[in-house]
């Protein structure tokens, strides 16, 4: 439970607010950081914490894309496809993207690391074509960055896991 888990967190997010529903977005994007994405347990718990209605904490999940309603990959890619960056080729980036992981739009890699979706306007409209990854922002990006970025993030991954095993060996020993 969140509220067991994270109470000295939830207690300082409250402490921010004027009341308590105030305090909903905050909490989603922890409830996301727990589960990996805004599912029902998430939802359901949110409300609790906020004395809110379920359905309300689902609309508000559901409107801002920086909330995720199904599981997404290790690396969260959100292009921007607006407008303003469609026309300094966001579009191109964008499918050329989804080619190179061999993922359809909105879809997660075989392995689990890379969810590739289009949003709307990041503002950051001059530096496109430009992506958000877990809300950091990598810009002026072409496929030629953006394989050496993806080749990073994989190398990352798998140092992690690499990492978690010798200390999950060392645990053991
Ligand atoms: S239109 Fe893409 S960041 Fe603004």
């Amino acid at each position: 439970m969140l509220a067991e888990k994270y109470a000295a967190r939830i207690d300082q997010i409250f402490s921010k607010y004027p009341t308590k529903r105030s305090a909903v977005m905050p909490l989603l994007h922890l409830a996301q950081e727990e589960f990996g994405y805004v599912n029902e347990e998430a939802i359901q718990q949110v409300a609790v914490l906020c004395d809110m209605d379920p359905t309300q904490v689902q609309s508000i999940a559901g409107f801002y894309t920086m909330y995720s309603e199904r599981p997404k990959g290790k690396y969260w890619l959100q292009v921007c496809t607006d407008l303003a960056c469609a026309l300094r080729g966001a579009d191109k980036f964008h499918k050329e993207l989804k080619e190179h992981l061999g993922v359809e739009e909105g879809g997660t890699t075989e392995d689990g690391l890379f969810t590739v979706e289009h949003v709307m306007c990041l503002a950051a409209c001059d530096k496109a074509p430009m992506l958000q990854c877990n809300f950091h922002f990598e810009e002026n990006l072409d496929m030629d960055k953006m394989k050496a970025r993806i080749e990073a993030w994989r190398a990352e991954a798998a140092a992690e896991k690499s990492g978690a095993k010798k200390a999950s060996a060392k645990t053991k020993a």
